[in-house]
């Protein structure tokens, strides 16, 4: 049946490649062959490659029934399209298999997630059955399914019960899971010696509704520099000053979870990325030691454009996380220059309340830059990227003197997208380092060396490719800026 089921699935994306349309067709980011993609599930590292599964709907470009899209790569860079892992072939998991991860343990590659089921309509989520489940792999490629290892939740009054993140601690296997209990969230916890029998260890956080939403989707826990981390994408927070203006959020708490399973926090809750479109990052631990982060590069409900060509969805860059104090940096992964081809620098200086087209051109390039605010100016200044020769359409990228925050606009940013995004800058800063990249439906920013990052998907033509930089009512000044066209690898 499950390899019926896989068989088909694969024969509707063979079937769906020729009418596929490439307007908006990622060249170096992870995005499904056709149909559907949201979450990042089960990262790993197995037998020498990084195996990166995803949520996915094979039959349209909308939500549907999950199953888990497969792909690898021995670099970070150049990937594999893989067959399809896993689809809802059992009464358990009829419904979806949704999101989890992956862990190995010795010559096997372990799969855990949640098999959904609806008990009333399809899509009714107040009347559904959450499980979670075990698959198993010895050669990366074909899965075995195991069934459910735990079944009912540890209270009656659970039913979101979802996305276990397994990882070794001590010699023993931990999940987190992300739950809701009436209207206010949890993050439980179970221990297990073998992946197929599990413990309930208790709740390790709870949260209140008003504060930290109803429900914390995907998880994940793990330790950096001598802290661990709570890494979640909490539903129902409630928009604040300049945060939490996305549908949903990804977020993190920093803490230490002590060997009872509590987790105590030591700084609050914190955006891990500060653009429209970021949700459900989940981790790997690289074998050199460094923790590698993806995350899905879209957010429920907004537009979504690429549908209109029979496919949606995609993965960010993935990213190397590290700790400053009580806050998360974010860098692109270090193999991600393989990407960089031709380079170019430019070397505009002063601009005066002015507009200046540049001699670069293109939807795959990265940017490295710094504004310098010390020597400007200007009541906001920057570039203006993904312009149309008339530059109806174009995304900017500014700081703004008066807000003091460097803004992210896609208010013209093409099909569908609006709104504007920023992060702060100290009142003491008198630059802001920059790498952005751009891929043909995307902006990545990475802001003084990855404190911060902003996100998001934007659409335009495929002709606007013009790149301008400009100062309002006064001087910008710009340090010089590399340019490199980046490979388009067509994944
Ligand atoms: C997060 C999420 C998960 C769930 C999956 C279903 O985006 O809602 O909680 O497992 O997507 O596709």
């Amino acid at each position: 049946m499950h390899a019926a089921l896989l068989d088909e699935a694969h024969r509707a994306i063979e079937k769906k490649l020729p009418e596929r349309g490439n307007d908006y067709r990622l060249g170096y980011h992870l995005s499904p062959p056709a149909g559907w993609m949201n979450d990042p599930n089960g990262l790993v590292y197995f037998q020498g490659e990084y195996h990166v599964f995803y949520q996915h709907h094979p039959y349209s470009a909308q939500w549907g029934p999950m199953y888990w899209g497969h792909a690898k790569s021995s670099d970070l860079v150049h990937w594999e399209h893989l067959p399809i892992a896993l689809a809802p072939s059992d009464t358990y998991d009829r419904d979806g298999c949704f999101s989890g991860s992956a862990v190995v343990a010795g010559d096997t590659l372990y799969l855990i997630y949640t098999g959904h089921t609806w008990l009333g309509e399809p899509g009714d989520d107040q009347k559904i059955h959450q499980v979670q489940c075990l698959a198993s792999s010895t050669n990366g490629l074909t899965f075995t399914k195991h069934g459910p290892v735990i079944e009912t939740p540890p209270h009656p009054d659970i039913m979101h019960f979802r996305d276990p993140k397994v990882w070794k601690r001590a010699d023993q296997w931990w999940m987190a899971l992300g739950a809701r209990q009436g209207d206010d969230p949890q993050l439980l916890l179970y221990r297990s010696e073998d992946l197929h029998h599990w413990d309930y260890l208790g709740c390790a956080l709870d949260g209140q509704r008003e504060s930290d939403g109803y429900m914390w989707e995907c998880p994940d826990v793990f330790e950096l520099d001598g802290c661990d981390v709570f890494l979640y994408s909490p539903q129902g927070l409630k928009p604040s000053g300049y945060d939490n203006w996305n549908k949903f959020q990804n977020s993190y708490r920093l803490g230490q979870l002590d060997n009872s399973g509590c987790f105590i926090e030591s700084s609050r809750l914190r955006e891990l990325d500060h653009g429209h479109d970021f949700y459900a990052a989940q981790t790997l631990l690289a074998p050199d030691g460094r923790r590698l982060l993806w995350a899905w590069m879209d957010m429920w409900d907004s537009p979504m454009p690429s549908q209109e060509q029979h496919w949606c969805g995609a993965l960010s860059l993935p990213r190397e996380v590290s700790r400053d104090g009580d806050r998360l940096r974010m860098r692109p992964a270090r193999e991600l220059t393989a990407l960089r081809q031709s380079r170019q620098t430019l070397d505009i200086g002063k601009l005066e309340s002015q507009h200046r087209t540049l001699d670069v051109r293109g939807a795959l390039l990265e940017f490295e830059l710094e504004l310098d605010l010390a020597g400007s100016t200007a009541e906001r200044f920057g570039l203006a990227l993904r312009c149309s020769e008339d530059q109806q359409e174009r995304t900017l990228l500014y700081f703004d003197a008066m807000a003091r925050r460097l803004i992210l606009d896609r208010q013209h940013s093409g099909a569908g997208v609006s709104g504007v995004r920023s992060v702060p800058v100290t009142s003491e800063q008198t630059r802001i380092a920059l790498r952005i990249f751009l891929d043909r439906s995307s902006i990545e920013v990475f802001v003084d060396d990855g404190a911060y990052s902003l996100s998001s998907r934007i659409y335009p033509r495929p002709d606007s490719l013009v790149v301008s930089a400009f100062a309002v009512n006064g001087a910008g000044v710009f340090g010089e800026i590399s340019v490199w066209s980046l490979a388009d690898l067509k994944l």
